[in-house]
């Protein structure tokens, strides 16, 4: 009881007199997370609580308690930025107990989370001690993951496109390092040429590389487990583009010596050069490496000949 006595000293008015209390397990406070699906765990103290809400900002989950069962989980979705989840545990004799508690969803692609405060850190899930606080009820390993894994993490690989790996070679990318039992590779790049080696091969003998790929921090733009956009992007391909090049975040995009009215259309109609694919960015500029400044499709030299592409005559 020397928690309660200690939440009794420290006299927060609400709980005097309360016989009970409970405990967030996971998430820690002030945690930094890369996914929008994070696990949400609370114990409590089943002779005396009812029910269990959990209110994120995108919506309000009530857990019944069970006789004998202390512990309840629920995946829940966090968006970019800022996120402060309340949970309210309601107990036998009608008391409300409430905490809260607020994480941070970092994304070099969303501007909210792009910046997280200096007080926020990662504080990994894949060690010992926290580990330890589910081994009661779930297996953790890397022996069977299609069970293990998904279990606690399933909903990531739920989007409209998964990546294939990502559906059950977890390990392949989580290695591991000394600080979580799953780290990723980093930079992930050499990871993903593992299999996609010709890409490495076609962009290497480029003459240019776009900054944010030249990284090798991949994820920056894709989501390597799975997304409702094509390709597995983070966003539709000129929000994507614009959250950096926001100068560019408008319909027409104004070409050097255009003449032909004010500018040239970047979205609303059907690419011509790729069947089944709208007009975006990428139908000029290739997001990876060219041997073009700019990045350019074609890899002639000049910017007639990328015209060409689209404009035959
Ligand atoms: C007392 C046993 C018990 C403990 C301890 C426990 N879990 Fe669970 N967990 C379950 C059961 C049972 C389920 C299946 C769904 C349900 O009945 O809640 C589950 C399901 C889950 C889910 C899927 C929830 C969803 O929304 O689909 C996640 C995520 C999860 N647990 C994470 C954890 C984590 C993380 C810990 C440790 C911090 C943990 N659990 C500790 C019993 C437990
Ligand atoms: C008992 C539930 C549970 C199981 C099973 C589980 N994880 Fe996790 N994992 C968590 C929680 C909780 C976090 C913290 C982030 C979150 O809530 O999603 C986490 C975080 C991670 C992270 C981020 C790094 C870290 O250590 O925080 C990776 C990578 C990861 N898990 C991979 C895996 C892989 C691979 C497996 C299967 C071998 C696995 N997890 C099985 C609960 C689980
Ligand atoms: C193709 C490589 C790859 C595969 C396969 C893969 N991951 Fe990941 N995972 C990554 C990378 C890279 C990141 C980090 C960055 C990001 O998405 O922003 C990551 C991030 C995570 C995170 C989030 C960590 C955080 O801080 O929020 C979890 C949890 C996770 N992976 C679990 C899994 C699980 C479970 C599987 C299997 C179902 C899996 N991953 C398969 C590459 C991979
Ligand atoms: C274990 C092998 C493997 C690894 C590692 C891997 N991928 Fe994949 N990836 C695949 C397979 C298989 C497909 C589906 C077939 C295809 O389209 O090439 C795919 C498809 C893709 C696609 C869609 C391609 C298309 O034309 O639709 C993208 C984008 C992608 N992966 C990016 C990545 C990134 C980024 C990484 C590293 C974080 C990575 N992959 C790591 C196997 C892998
Ligand atoms: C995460 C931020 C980021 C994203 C997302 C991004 N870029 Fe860039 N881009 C950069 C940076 C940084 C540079 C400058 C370094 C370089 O030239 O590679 C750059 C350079 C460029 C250039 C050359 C500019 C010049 O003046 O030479 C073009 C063209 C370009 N990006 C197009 C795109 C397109 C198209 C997309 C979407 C597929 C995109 N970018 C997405 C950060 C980004
Ligand atoms: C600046 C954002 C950005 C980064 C960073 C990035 N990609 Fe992409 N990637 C894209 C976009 C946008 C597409 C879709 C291209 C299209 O519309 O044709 C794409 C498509 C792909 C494809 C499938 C189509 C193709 O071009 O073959 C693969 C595979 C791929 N990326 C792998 C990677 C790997 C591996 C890395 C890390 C070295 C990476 N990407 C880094 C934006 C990015
Ligand atoms: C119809 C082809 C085409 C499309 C579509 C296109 N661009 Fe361009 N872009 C060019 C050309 C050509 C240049 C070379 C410089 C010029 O003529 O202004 C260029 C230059 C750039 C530059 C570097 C020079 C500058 O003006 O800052 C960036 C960054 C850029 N484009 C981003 C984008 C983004 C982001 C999109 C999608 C919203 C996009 N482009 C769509 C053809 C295109
Ligand atoms: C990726 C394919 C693509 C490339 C490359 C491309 N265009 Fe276009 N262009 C289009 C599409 C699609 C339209 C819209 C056609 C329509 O309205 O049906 C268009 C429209 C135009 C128009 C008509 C203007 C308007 O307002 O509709 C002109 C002129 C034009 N492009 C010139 C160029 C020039 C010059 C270049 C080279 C710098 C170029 N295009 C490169 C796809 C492309």
């Amino acid at each position: 009881m020397i928690g309660l006595n200690l939440f009794l000293t420290l006299g927060s008015s609400v709980l005097i007199g309360v016989s009970w209390g409970f405990e967030i397990l996971t998430p820690k406070p002030k945690s930094i997370f890369r996914e929008e699906y994070i696990s949400f765990v609370v114990k409590v103290n089943p002779q005396n609580a009812k029910e269990i809400v959990i209110q994120t900002l995108e919506e309000n989950i009530t857990l019944k308690v069970e006789k004998d069962r202390k512990v309840y989980c629920k995946t829940i979705q966090i968006v970019p930025g800022e996120n402060t989840i309340e949970v309210e545990v309601v107990g036998k004799d009608g008391k409300k107990q409430k905490k809260k508690v607020s994480v941070f969803m970092t994304s070099q692609v969303h501007p909210e989370g792009s910046h997280p405060p200096p007080d926020y850190k990662v504080n990994p899930f894949h060690v010992k001690n926290r580990e330890i606080l589910c081994a009661d009820c779930h297996t953790i390993s890397g022996a069977s993951e299609q069970d293990s894994c998904m279990k606690c993490h399933g909903k990531i690989v739920s989007r409209k496109f998964p990546h294939p790996p990502s559906m059950g070679s977890c390990t392949m990318c989580h290695t591991g390092n000394d600080k979580s039992k799953y780290a990723w590779n980093d930079p992930i790049s050499e990871t993903c040429y593992l299999c996609h080696g010709d890409k490495k091969q076609i962009w290497l003998s480029k003459k240019y590389m776009h900054g944010p790929p030249a990284t090798g921090n991949c994820y920056i733009c894709h989501n390597p487990h799975s997304e409702d956009v094509r390709f597995f992007l983070k966003k539709q391909t000129n929000d994507l583009c614009t959250t950096c090049h926001s100068e560019k975040r408008r319909e027409r995009h104004p070409l050097v010596g255009f003449v032909f009215g004010e500018a040239h259309p970047v979205s609303g109609k059907p690419d011509p050069a790729r069947p089944g694919f709208e007009l975006s960015c990428t139908g000029c500029h290739n997001p990876h490496a060219s041997n073009f400044r700019f990045f350019f499709q074609n890899d002639y030299s000049g910017e007639a000949i990328l015209c060409l592409r689209c404009h035959k005559k």
